[in-house]
């Protein structure tokens, strides 16, 4: 049994939830290495997923390049959207390159090492494990689309099913606070 006095002290030494995000280390759909601090000064749109991936990610890149379209230039100048591979295997710098571009010219892929993948994935408390073996295995991933704000630090999420709508809300009032 714990004496009252203690109990205070437990509290305070209570793990707390660790911040979504933080710093990564990537590759773009050009070859080029980026990290967090290259999106600072504008909203992060982050999506993770992968391009072999059946149905979910398609259309919840749909929605979210769906959004981003339907604000004026100038908002959209100020939104950096981020689609980030859990499948680093078979999503290399040009597989990325054609995927993101078939959504948009301004969605960015971003892929790496497993390693820098895993720790971007632990940064974002994303959940993704491949399912089924051969070349053609699944990967069992979360749905979720993060919004980090202009200093990379967590504003909100939306749903991995969220319409496009909705985001282009959260969007304009993010950008309006
Ligand atoms: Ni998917």
């Amino acid at each position: 049994m714990l004496a009252l006095t203690q109990v205070p002290r437990l509290l305070s030494l209570a793990p707390q939830p660790a911040p979504i995000g933080g710093p990564f280390t990537l590759t773009n759909q050009a070859g080029q290495t980026v990290g967090d601090a290259d999106f600072h000064g504008k909203l992060m749109l982050v999506y993770f997923g992968y391009s072999y991936c059946p149905d979910v990610c398609p259309t919840t890149l749909n929605q979210m390049m769906r959004a981003y379209a339907s604000l004026p230039p100038e908002q959209q100048a100020q939104i950096a959207p981020i689609f980030v591979t859990v499948d680093p295997e078979r999503d290399t710098i040009s597989q990325m390159d054609q995927y993101v571009t078939s959504f948009s010219p301004a969605l960015i892929g971003l892929t790496g090492t497993p390693e820098q993948v895993a720790a971007v994935e632990r940064g974002y408390h994303v959940y993704a494990r491949k399912s089924g073996s051969g070349e053609n295995y699944l990967m069992d991933h979360s749905s979720i689309i993060y919004l980090m704000g202009k200093d990379g630090r967590f504003l909100r999420h939306f749903d991995g099913d969220a319409k496009d709508q909705v985001i282009a809300d959260g969007l304009r009032q993010a950008l309006h606070s």
